[in-house]
Protein backbone atom coordinates (compact mmCIF):
# COMPACT_ATOMS: atom_id res chain seq x y z
CA UNK A 1 0.00 0.00 0.00
CA UNK A 2 1.34 3.55 -1.00
CA UNK A 3 1.33 6.37 1.97
CA UNK A 4 -1.42 7.94 -0.06
CA UNK A 5 -3.45 5.22 0.54
CA UNK A 6 -2.78 4.84 3.72
CA UNK A 7 -4.01 8.51 4.15
CA UNK A 8 -6.95 8.06 2.61
CA UNK A 9 -8.04 5.17 4.77
CA UNK A 10 -8.96 7.10 7.53
CA UNK A 11 -12.01 5.05 9.22
CA UNK A 12 -10.68 2.18 11.45
CA UNK A 13 -11.91 -1.36 10.12
CA UNK A 14 -14.21 -3.58 12.84
CA UNK A 15 -11.38 -5.58 13.84
CA UNK A 16 -9.20 -2.46 14.38
CA UNK A 17 -12.13 -1.06 17.02
CA UNK A 18 -12.08 -4.26 18.49
CA UNK A 19 -8.77 -3.80 20.12
CA UNK A 20 -8.08 -0.11 20.64
CA UNK A 21 -11.88 1.58 20.65
CA UNK A 22 -12.12 3.01 24.06
CA UNK A 23 -8.90 1.83 24.87
CA UNK A 24 -6.54 4.80 24.85
CA UNK A 25 -3.42 4.11 27.08
CA UNK A 26 -4.25 4.90 30.76
CA UNK A 27 -3.07 8.57 30.85
CA UNK A 28 -1.32 8.25 34.72
CA UNK A 29 1.26 5.14 34.22
CA UNK A 30 0.50 4.73 30.19
CA UNK A 31 -0.96 1.16 30.70
CA UNK A 32 -1.50 -0.47 27.49
CA UNK A 33 -4.57 -2.95 29.09
CA UNK A 34 -7.43 -0.80 30.34
CA UNK A 35 -6.92 -1.03 34.28
CA UNK A 36 -9.86 -2.35 36.50
CA UNK A 37 -9.99 0.23 38.86
CA UNK A 38 -11.40 -1.69 41.77
CA UNK A 39 -12.98 1.42 43.49
CA UNK A 40 -16.36 2.81 44.97
CA UNK A 41 -15.59 5.94 45.19
CA UNK A 42 -12.84 9.11 44.21
CA UNK A 43 -11.69 11.84 46.11
CA UNK A 44 -13.09 15.34 45.93
CA UNK A 45 -10.48 17.98 44.96
CA UNK A 46 -12.13 20.43 47.27
CA UNK A 47 -15.90 21.02 48.41
CA UNK A 48 -18.40 20.44 45.07
CA UNK A 49 -15.33 19.76 43.19
CA UNK A 50 -14.78 16.19 41.91
CA UNK A 51 -11.52 15.49 40.10
CA UNK A 52 -11.66 14.65 36.22
CA UNK A 53 -15.58 13.78 35.92
CA UNK A 54 -15.70 11.10 38.95
CA UNK A 55 -17.65 10.75 41.89
CA UNK A 56 -19.16 7.56 42.74
CA UNK A 57 -18.83 4.19 41.01
CA UNK A 58 -22.47 3.44 40.69
CA UNK A 59 -23.13 6.33 37.87
CA UNK A 60 -19.25 6.31 36.61
CA UNK A 61 -15.88 3.68 36.59
CA UNK A 62 -13.26 4.66 33.99
CA UNK A 63 -13.20 0.98 33.21
CA UNK A 64 -16.94 0.02 32.75
CA UNK A 65 -16.67 3.78 30.84
CA UNK A 66 -14.28 2.11 28.68
CA UNK A 67 -15.95 -0.84 27.85
CA UNK A 68 -19.24 1.29 26.90
CA UNK A 69 -17.29 3.45 24.58
CA UNK A 70 -16.13 0.21 22.56
CA UNK A 71 -19.71 -1.13 22.47
CA UNK A 72 -21.07 2.15 21.09
CA UNK A 73 -18.17 2.40 18.57
CA UNK A 74 -18.71 -1.83 17.68
CA UNK A 75 -22.41 -1.31 17.12
CA UNK A 76 -22.11 2.02 15.78
CA UNK A 77 -23.98 3.71 18.41
CA UNK A 78 -23.44 6.88 20.04
CA UNK A 79 -24.14 5.86 23.76
CA UNK A 80 -23.26 2.57 25.45
CA UNK A 81 -24.01 1.23 28.84
CA UNK A 82 -23.13 -1.61 30.45
CA UNK A 83 -24.92 -4.03 32.58
CA UNK A 84 -24.65 -6.68 35.15
CA UNK A 85 -26.24 -9.24 32.82
CA UNK A 86 -28.07 -9.81 30.13
CA UNK A 87 -31.40 -9.59 31.74
CA UNK A 88 -30.27 -6.27 33.48
CA UNK A 89 -29.76 -4.78 30.36
CA UNK A 90 -33.43 -5.86 29.12
CA UNK A 91 -34.90 -4.98 31.88
CA UNK A 92 -33.42 -1.22 32.17
CA UNK A 93 -33.98 -0.51 28.56
CA UNK A 94 -38.13 -1.30 28.90
CA UNK A 95 -37.55 0.84 32.28
CA UNK A 96 -36.50 3.95 30.39
CA UNK A 97 -38.04 3.65 27.08
CA UNK A 98 -41.47 2.25 27.95
CA UNK A 99 -44.13 2.82 30.22
CA UNK A 100 -47.47 2.12 31.80
CA UNK A 101 -49.99 1.44 29.17
CA UNK A 102 -47.61 1.12 26.51
CA UNK A 103 -47.66 -1.70 24.05
CA UNK A 104 -44.71 -4.20 22.68
CA UNK A 105 -44.98 -6.26 19.77
CA UNK A 106 -41.70 -8.71 20.91
CA UNK A 107 -40.51 -11.89 18.79
CA UNK A 108 -42.76 -14.90 19.80
CA UNK A 109 -39.72 -16.96 19.77
CA UNK A 110 -37.54 -15.05 22.37
CA UNK A 111 -35.05 -16.34 25.01
CA UNK A 112 -37.25 -17.60 27.93
CA UNK A 113 -35.43 -15.01 30.15
CA UNK A 114 -36.94 -12.13 28.09
CA UNK A 115 -40.04 -13.73 27.89
CA UNK A 116 -40.30 -14.21 31.77
CA UNK A 117 -39.39 -10.56 32.70
CA UNK A 118 -41.71 -9.15 29.99
CA UNK A 119 -44.83 -11.47 31.03
CA UNK A 120 -44.35 -12.30 34.60
CA UNK A 121 -42.84 -8.99 35.67
CA UNK A 122 -43.34 -5.81 33.50
CA UNK A 123 -46.49 -7.06 32.84
CA UNK A 124 -47.67 -6.14 36.24
CA UNK A 125 -46.67 -2.35 36.24
CA UNK A 126 -48.98 -1.95 33.27
CA UNK A 127 -46.99 -2.76 30.15
CA UNK A 128 -48.87 -4.53 27.60
CA UNK A 129 -46.72 -7.16 25.42
CA UNK A 130 -48.01 -9.12 22.19
CA UNK A 131 -45.38 -12.57 21.37
CA UNK A 132 -45.62 -12.54 17.02
CA UNK A 133 -43.21 -14.32 14.63
CA UNK A 134 -41.05 -11.03 13.66
CA UNK A 135 -39.99 -12.88 10.65
CA UNK A 136 -43.79 -12.89 9.48
CA UNK A 137 -44.37 -8.89 8.52
CA UNK A 138 -47.92 -9.16 8.05
CA UNK A 139 -47.86 -10.23 11.49
CA UNK A 140 -46.04 -7.83 13.50
CA UNK A 141 -47.32 -4.61 10.73
CA UNK A 142 -51.41 -6.35 11.89
CA UNK A 143 -50.17 -6.59 15.67
CA UNK A 144 -49.27 -2.68 15.98
CA UNK A 145 -51.99 -0.94 17.55
CA UNK A 146 -52.40 2.30 18.91
CA UNK A 147 -50.77 2.08 22.15
CA UNK A 148 -47.82 0.24 20.41
CA UNK A 149 -44.20 2.49 21.25
CA UNK A 150 -41.72 -0.26 21.26
CA UNK A 151 -40.90 -3.45 18.37
CA UNK A 152 -38.49 -5.84 20.18
CA UNK A 153 -36.89 -8.42 17.77
CA UNK A 154 -34.30 -11.34 18.20
CA UNK A 155 -32.80 -12.20 15.57
CA UNK A 156 -31.66 -15.04 14.94
CA UNK A 157 -33.97 -16.25 17.52
CA UNK A 158 -33.08 -18.57 20.71
CA UNK A 159 -33.56 -21.39 20.28
CA UNK A 160 -34.96 -21.69 16.94
CA UNK A 161 -32.76 -19.75 14.87
CA UNK A 162 -35.70 -17.56 13.05
CA UNK A 163 -34.53 -14.43 10.92
CA UNK A 164 -36.33 -11.02 10.83
CA UNK A 165 -35.81 -8.86 8.21
CA UNK A 166 -34.20 -6.14 10.21
CA UNK A 167 -34.47 -3.14 7.95
CA UNK A 168 -37.93 -3.98 6.98
CA UNK A 169 -39.35 -3.93 10.57
CA UNK A 170 -37.40 -0.52 11.05
CA UNK A 171 -39.80 0.54 8.28
CA UNK A 172 -42.85 -0.37 10.03
CA UNK A 173 -41.20 1.40 13.59
CA UNK A 174 -41.08 4.41 11.34
CA UNK A 175 -44.24 4.37 9.80
CA UNK A 176 -46.02 3.80 12.96
CA UNK A 177 -44.75 6.59 14.34
CA UNK A 178 -46.04 8.82 11.64
CA UNK A 179 -49.13 7.38 11.74
CA UNK A 180 -49.43 7.52 15.48
CA UNK A 181 -47.55 10.75 16.34
CA UNK A 182 -45.15 8.89 18.58
CA UNK A 183 -41.86 7.18 18.51
CA UNK A 184 -42.34 3.68 17.93
CA UNK A 185 -38.94 2.25 18.27
CA UNK A 186 -37.14 -0.97 17.27
CA UNK A 187 -35.41 -2.64 19.62
CA UNK A 188 -32.51 -5.81 18.43
CA UNK A 189 -31.31 -8.53 20.61
CA UNK A 190 -28.11 -8.79 18.58
CA UNK A 191 -26.64 -11.45 21.19
CA UNK A 192 -26.54 -14.63 18.78
CA UNK A 193 -25.10 -13.03 15.65
CA UNK A 194 -23.13 -10.11 17.78
CA UNK A 195 -21.62 -6.37 15.62
CA UNK A 196 -19.03 -9.10 13.87
CA UNK A 197 -21.73 -10.28 11.79
CA UNK A 198 -24.79 -7.84 11.96
CA UNK A 199 -25.32 -4.40 12.54
CA UNK A 200 -28.81 -3.75 13.45
CA UNK A 201 -28.55 0.19 13.81
CA UNK A 202 -27.27 0.48 10.44
CA UNK A 203 -30.16 -1.03 9.23
CA UNK A 204 -32.07 1.04 10.92
CA UNK A 205 -33.37 0.12 14.71
CA UNK A 206 -32.96 2.35 17.24
CA UNK A 207 -31.34 0.34 20.13
CA UNK A 208 -29.64 -2.74 20.59
CA UNK A 209 -29.33 -4.79 23.78
CA UNK A 210 -26.82 -7.85 24.66
CA UNK A 211 -26.13 -10.37 26.77
CA UNK A 212 -22.25 -10.15 27.05
CA UNK A 213 -21.97 -13.37 28.92
CA UNK A 214 -22.05 -15.36 25.15
CA UNK A 215 -20.01 -14.04 22.17
CA UNK A 216 -18.74 -11.00 23.44
CA UNK A 217 -17.16 -11.95 26.26
CA UNK A 218 -16.55 -15.54 24.65
CA UNK A 219 -14.84 -17.14 27.57
CA UNK A 220 -17.52 -18.72 29.53
CA UNK A 221 -16.41 -16.58 32.54
CA UNK A 222 -18.36 -13.81 33.19
CA UNK A 223 -22.20 -12.67 33.32
CA UNK A 224 -23.00 -9.17 31.93
CA UNK A 225 -24.90 -7.36 29.34
CA UNK A 226 -25.46 -3.84 27.71
CA UNK A 227 -27.73 -1.21 25.72
CA UNK A 228 -26.44 0.88 22.73
CA UNK A 229 -28.47 3.33 21.79
CA UNK A 230 -28.31 5.16 18.12
CA UNK A 231 -29.63 8.65 19.69
CA UNK A 232 -28.32 10.99 22.08
CA UNK A 233 -31.74 11.28 23.39
CA UNK A 234 -31.99 7.33 24.03
CA UNK A 235 -28.44 7.16 25.84
CA UNK A 236 -29.46 9.72 28.35
CA UNK A 237 -32.36 8.05 29.55
CA UNK A 238 -30.87 4.58 29.65
CA UNK A 239 -28.29 6.02 31.76
CA UNK A 240 -30.49 7.77 33.98
CA UNK A 241 -32.20 4.73 34.79
CA UNK A 242 -28.52 2.54 34.60
CA UNK A 243 -27.56 4.95 37.76
CA UNK A 244 -30.79 5.30 40.05
CA UNK A 245 -31.93 1.48 39.55
CA UNK A 246 -28.07 0.16 39.50
CA UNK A 247 -27.79 -2.43 37.60
CA UNK A 248 -23.87 -1.91 36.47
CA UNK A 249 -21.31 -4.59 35.15
CA UNK A 250 -18.38 -4.85 37.92
CA UNK A 251 -15.05 -3.05 36.83
CA UNK A 252 -13.39 -6.56 36.95
CA UNK A 253 -16.62 -7.65 34.68
CA UNK A 254 -15.90 -5.06 32.13
CA UNK A 255 -12.11 -5.77 31.92
CA UNK A 256 -12.97 -9.48 31.25
CA UNK A 257 -15.19 -8.17 28.40
CA UNK A 258 -13.21 -5.57 26.97
CA UNK A 259 -10.50 -8.39 26.71
CA UNK A 260 -13.01 -10.88 25.34
CA UNK A 261 -13.71 -8.46 22.71
CA UNK A 262 -10.20 -8.14 21.71
CA UNK A 263 -10.49 -11.41 19.84
CA UNK A 264 -14.35 -11.31 18.79
CA UNK A 265 -13.35 -11.49 15.01
CA UNK A 266 -11.24 -14.07 14.77
CA UNK A 267 -13.18 -16.11 17.42
CA UNK A 268 -16.41 -15.56 15.33
CA UNK A 269 -14.65 -16.29 12.19
CA UNK A 270 -13.92 -19.46 13.61
CA UNK A 271 -17.27 -20.36 15.38
CA UNK A 272 -18.69 -19.49 11.70
CA UNK A 273 -16.39 -22.19 9.84
CA UNK A 274 -16.98 -25.09 12.82
CA UNK A 275 -20.67 -23.62 12.27
CA UNK A 276 -21.38 -24.39 9.09
CA UNK A 277 -19.23 -28.28 9.24
CA UNK A 278 -21.63 -29.16 11.76
CA UNK A 279 -24.90 -28.08 10.47
CA UNK A 280 -23.56 -30.35 7.00
CA UNK A 281 -23.32 -33.10 9.29
CA UNK A 282 -26.61 -32.83 11.02
CA UNK A 283 -28.37 -32.36 8.08
CA UNK A 284 -26.90 -35.42 6.10
CA UNK A 285 -27.12 -37.66 9.74
CA UNK A 286 -30.26 -40.45 10.03
CA UNK A 287 -31.22 -39.75 13.02
CA UNK A 288 -31.68 -36.23 13.04
CA UNK A 289 -34.82 -35.04 11.49
CA UNK A 290 -34.60 -31.84 11.42
CA UNK A 291 -31.98 -29.19 11.18
CA UNK A 292 -32.46 -25.02 11.91
CA UNK A 293 -29.15 -23.31 10.93
CA UNK A 294 -29.86 -20.20 8.74
CA UNK A 295 -26.34 -21.14 6.99
CA UNK A 296 -28.24 -23.91 4.91
CA UNK A 297 -30.21 -23.30 2.35
CA UNK A 298 -33.23 -25.42 3.58
CA UNK A 299 -33.55 -22.74 6.44
CA UNK A 300 -37.02 -20.09 5.50
CA UNK A 301 -34.50 -17.73 6.41
CA UNK A 302 -31.28 -18.22 4.53
CA UNK A 303 -31.82 -15.86 1.83
CA UNK A 304 -33.01 -12.71 4.09
CA UNK A 305 -29.62 -14.26 6.73
CA UNK A 306 -27.22 -13.89 4.07
CA UNK A 307 -28.33 -10.40 2.69
CA UNK A 308 -28.64 -9.17 6.49
CA UNK A 309 -26.00 -10.82 7.98
CA UNK A 310 -22.01 -11.37 6.71
CA UNK A 311 -21.45 -14.79 8.52
CA UNK A 312 -24.42 -16.93 10.04
CA UNK A 313 -22.22 -17.98 13.50
CA UNK A 314 -22.27 -21.24 15.28
CA UNK A 315 -25.88 -21.41 16.55
CA UNK A 316 -27.74 -24.81 15.74
CA UNK A 317 -30.64 -26.09 16.89
CA UNK A 318 -31.33 -29.80 15.70
CA UNK A 319 -34.48 -32.45 16.57
CA UNK A 320 -33.79 -35.79 17.51
CA UNK A 321 -37.75 -36.74 17.52
CA UNK A 322 -38.16 -37.57 21.44
CA UNK A 323 -36.75 -36.43 24.39
CA UNK A 324 -36.08 -39.65 25.36
CA UNK A 325 -33.68 -39.70 21.97
CA UNK A 326 -32.32 -36.08 23.61
CA UNK A 327 -31.31 -37.18 26.74
CA UNK A 328 -29.39 -40.14 25.19
CA UNK A 329 -27.83 -38.00 23.48
CA UNK A 330 -26.98 -35.59 25.94
CA UNK A 331 -25.96 -37.93 28.30
CA UNK A 332 -23.18 -38.91 25.59
CA UNK A 333 -21.57 -35.82 24.69
CA UNK A 334 -17.89 -35.50 26.12
CA UNK A 335 -16.18 -32.24 24.21
CA UNK A 336 -19.53 -30.48 24.02
CA UNK A 337 -19.97 -29.33 27.62
CA UNK A 338 -24.00 -29.64 28.72
CA UNK A 339 -24.80 -26.75 29.81
CA UNK A 340 -27.10 -23.55 29.62
CA UNK A 341 -25.35 -20.61 28.13
CA UNK A 342 -23.49 -20.55 24.65
CA UNK A 343 -21.32 -18.47 22.83
CA UNK A 344 -18.06 -19.71 24.65
CA UNK A 345 -15.03 -20.95 22.85
CA UNK A 346 -15.60 -24.48 24.07
CA UNK A 347 -18.39 -25.96 22.70
CA UNK A 348 -22.14 -25.89 24.61
CA UNK A 349 -25.03 -28.01 24.03
CA UNK A 350 -28.61 -28.29 25.68
CA UNK A 351 -32.11 -29.40 25.92
CA UNK A 352 -33.73 -26.17 25.54
CA UNK A 353 -37.47 -27.28 26.88
CA UNK A 354 -35.91 -28.30 30.18
CA UNK A 355 -33.14 -25.57 30.34
CA UNK A 356 -33.20 -22.39 28.76
CA UNK A 357 -36.66 -22.38 28.21
CA UNK A 358 -38.05 -24.25 31.10
CA UNK A 359 -39.27 -21.27 32.57
CA UNK A 360 -41.74 -20.98 29.21
CA UNK A 361 -45.85 -22.53 29.15
CA UNK A 362 -45.33 -25.95 27.37
CA UNK A 363 -48.69 -24.57 24.77
CA UNK A 364 -46.52 -21.48 24.67
CA UNK A 365 -43.02 -24.17 24.00
CA UNK A 366 -45.27 -25.79 21.28
CA UNK A 367 -46.47 -22.57 19.48
CA UNK A 368 -42.77 -21.73 18.99
CA UNK A 369 -41.12 -24.92 17.36
CA UNK A 370 -39.58 -25.82 20.96
CA UNK A 371 -40.15 -29.43 20.50
CA UNK A 372 -39.17 -32.46 23.51
CA UNK A 373 -36.25 -33.41 20.83
CA UNK A 374 -35.29 -30.35 20.02
CA UNK A 375 -31.63 -30.02 20.91
CA UNK A 376 -29.69 -26.28 20.66
CA UNK A 377 -25.63 -26.49 20.04
CA UNK A 378 -23.48 -23.74 20.42
CA UNK A 379 -20.51 -24.94 18.47
CA UNK A 380 -17.11 -23.73 19.76
CA UNK A 381 -13.71 -23.36 18.27
CA UNK A 382 -11.98 -26.24 19.43
CA UNK A 383 -10.69 -28.75 16.31
CA UNK A 384 -13.83 -29.54 14.46
CA UNK A 385 -12.93 -32.96 13.95
CA UNK A 386 -13.03 -33.50 17.46
CA UNK A 387 -16.78 -31.93 17.42
CA UNK A 388 -17.99 -34.12 14.99
CA UNK A 389 -16.54 -37.28 16.43
CA UNK A 390 -17.94 -36.26 19.71
CA UNK A 391 -21.30 -35.65 18.01
CA UNK A 392 -21.12 -38.63 15.97
CA UNK A 393 -20.59 -40.45 19.09
CA UNK A 394 -23.49 -39.76 21.24
CA UNK A 395 -25.76 -39.95 18.37
CA UNK A 396 -24.88 -43.60 18.06
CA UNK A 397 -26.43 -44.11 21.51
CA UNK A 398 -29.87 -42.38 19.88
C1 LIG B 1 -30.55 -14.00 23.23
C2 LIG B 1 -30.37 -13.77 24.70
N1 LIG B 1 -30.68 -12.58 25.22
C3 LIG B 1 -30.53 -12.32 26.54
C4 LIG B 1 -30.08 -13.28 27.42
C5 LIG B 1 -29.97 -12.97 28.89
O1 LIG B 1 -28.64 -12.74 29.23
P1 LIG B 1 -28.01 -13.03 30.68
O2 LIG B 1 -28.07 -14.51 30.90
O3 LIG B 1 -26.63 -12.49 30.56
O4 LIG B 1 -28.83 -12.30 31.69
C6 LIG B 1 -29.74 -14.54 26.92
C7 LIG B 1 -29.26 -15.60 27.84
O5 LIG B 1 -29.13 -16.74 27.47
C8 LIG B 1 -29.90 -14.80 25.52
O6 LIG B 1 -29.61 -15.99 24.99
Amino acid sequence: MTDEKHEKHEKPGFDTLCIHAGQEPEPVTGAVAVPIFQTSTYVQESFGKPRSGYEYARTRNPTRLALEQLLAALEGGVAGHAFASGMAAITTLMLALVKRGDHVVVSRDTYGGTYRVFSKVLSNFGVLFDYVDTSDLAAVRSAVRPATRMIYAETPTNPTMGIADLAALAAIGREATASLDAKVRLAVDNTFATPFFQKPLALGADVVVHSTTKYLNGHSDSVGGAVICASRDDGEKIGFVQNAAGGILSPFDSFLVTRGIKTLPIRMRAHDANGRAVAAFLQEHPKVSRVLYPGLPSHPGHDLAARQMSGFGGMISFDLGSEGAARRMLDRVKICALGESLGGVESLISHPATMTHASVEPAERERRGITPGLVRVSVGIEDVADILADLERALSAV
